[in-house]
């Protein structure tokens, strides 16, 4: 008699990098469990690599392979798990795939942000799985939750910190008062940064885990390219002392709203007062604020967090495989909702500036607020630097577009020596 013992569902890894070698220990480790959990065994019996000859500490040599050929032709290989990372040749690597026959787990953001669409139509073509967990917030099971879990609620927001070096960087400069390039180094020295953190820094990679999240949210395509990303590079420790003063922190925050206008997508850095759920999310964790029903909360980067997310999938997978449902959730992208204009996004602003210390500063610079339609919440005006004063001012819920006029005029005034920093605010 057959038994979930003696089923097995065979895997190929494509990358043996800092996530391919976590998913190997961890599916080698929770072998015998796996096969009560998903009716089968699960043996990774070949991975790719670009270099086949190198020592990989815990993974046997044989496995190894620099050629795709020896997976793609080996029809006993039923599952392909993709942690090599990149567009090409990824991509053409999983459309191969799944043309003869075999399911896709990948953690590839990049992927998936850019050219999900062709990929799952693809899966769903076939009648295939194609499962990316691990793509959004490491071992957060963001994707299923919003797939399925919640997948009868009308969602119309999703906010989150998706960035786990972004939020470390972050919280060393408010805990520890340190400076950007500082906080970046420490990053890096404790691994928590990439060799190039570009990437993170810039804000495209939390951009690229907010395009999947909001498509799969909204039911509606959003691709990298219509979010309007800004990283953390221009935020200093002083403008997180003047967000302490206000009540906030400074967050990398993805938001992403579904709203009568269309959908908006952003990732940028944003004061967010201390007291909402999201400002207690530090050092690498990432969490994600579903229109403020539910938060998920969990490390959000690294080996072990991702291999957990991408072993979850394959499980689920093997099991469709024994029970000969696999492709029952696919692309969940129905609708074509339009992108929201830039100009018609609405925010409050946290604008620093060096102004002329003298008498009708404030009045011309309100005034030209006020003739722009944006109205002012909050001013600190401190730290006088000789002829110089420096004044923050907050203004409340104005069109980008009202607030960009009035900038291009006040940034020519001759009492505003410089603009140093302007800074999205959560919240209305
Ligand atoms: P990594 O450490 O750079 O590993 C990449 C692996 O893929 C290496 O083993 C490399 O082989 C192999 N590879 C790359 N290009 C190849 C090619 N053209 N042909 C054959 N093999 C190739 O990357 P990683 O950090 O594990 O990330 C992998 C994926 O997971 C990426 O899509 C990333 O965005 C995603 N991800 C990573 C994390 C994380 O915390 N690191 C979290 C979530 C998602 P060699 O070893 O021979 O060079
Ligand atoms: N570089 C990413 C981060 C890793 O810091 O969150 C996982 O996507």
């Amino acid at each position: 008699m057959e038994t979930a013992q003696n089923k097995i569902v065979k895997a190929a890894l494509l990358g043996a990098g800092t996530v391919g070698s976590g998913v190997y220990q961890l599916v080698q480790e929770r072998q015998e469990d796996f096969s009560h959990i998903c009716g089968t065994q699960i043996q990774i019996t070949k991975i790719l690599v670009r270099d086949a000859s190198k020592e990989r500490e815990g993974i046997p040599s044989p496995l190894l392979t620099d050629n795709w050929n020896e997976i793609i032709e080996d029809d006993s290989i039923s599952i392909i798990i993709e942690v090599m990372g990149g567009i090409e040749p990824a991509k053409s690597y999983l459309l191969e795939a799944m043309k003869a026959g075999k399911q896709i787990v990948t953690a590839n953001k990049d992927l998936i942000a850019e050219h999900g669409h062709e990929l799952l139509d693809s899966a769903e073509k076939y009648g295939w799985d194609f499962k990316f967990e691990a793509a959004v917030a490491g071992c957060v099971p963001i994707i299923q939750v919003l797939k399925q879990s919640m997948s009868s609620e009308n969602i119309t927001e999703v906010m989150g910190i998706v960035n786990g070096t972004t939020n470390f960087i972050l919280t060393k400069m408010t805990q520890e008062g340190m400076e950007f390039a500082q906080a970046l180094a420490l990053a890096t020295e404790l691994g928590y940064a990439e060799a190039d953190p570009t990437a993170d820094i810039q804000g495209l990679d939390a951009g690229r885990k907010m395009a999947i999240m909001a498509s799969i949210a909204f039911n509606s395509r959003v691709t990298f390219d219509d979010v309007i990303t800004e990283g953390i590079t221009q935020i200093s420790a002083k403008d997180i002392r003047y967000a302490k003063e206000l009540g906030c922190v400074i967050k990398l925050l993805g938001v992403a709203r579904n709203t009568e206008n269309g959908i908006e997508v952003s990732v940028r850095p944003m004061l967010i007062p201390e007291t909402h759920a999201l400002a207690t999310a530090n050092d690498s964790f990432n969490a994600v604020f579903l229109t403020g029903d539910a938060m998920f909360y969990g490390r959000g980067a690294g080996e072990l967090p991702t291999a957990s997310a991408i072993a979850g999938d394959v499980f689920d997978v093997a099991r469709n495989i024994v029970f000969e449902c696999t492709g029952r959730i696919g692309c969940t992208c129905y609708k074509q909702l339009p992108l929201k204009a830039a100009d018609e996004m609405e925010s409050r602003f946290f604008l620093r500036m060096h102004v002329s210390d003298c008498a009708g500063t404030l009045a011309s610079i309100a005034s030209v607020f006020g003739n722009n339609n944006v109205s002012i919440a909050q001013v600190i005006q401190k730290n006088k630097e000789g002829e110089l004063a420096e004044l923050v001012v907050v203004t409340s819920k104005v069109k980008e577009g009202n607030f960009n006029d009035a900038m291009m005029i006040i940034e020519g005034m001759s009492v505003v020596q410089k603009v140093s920093k302007v800074i999205r605010v959560y919240g209305d």
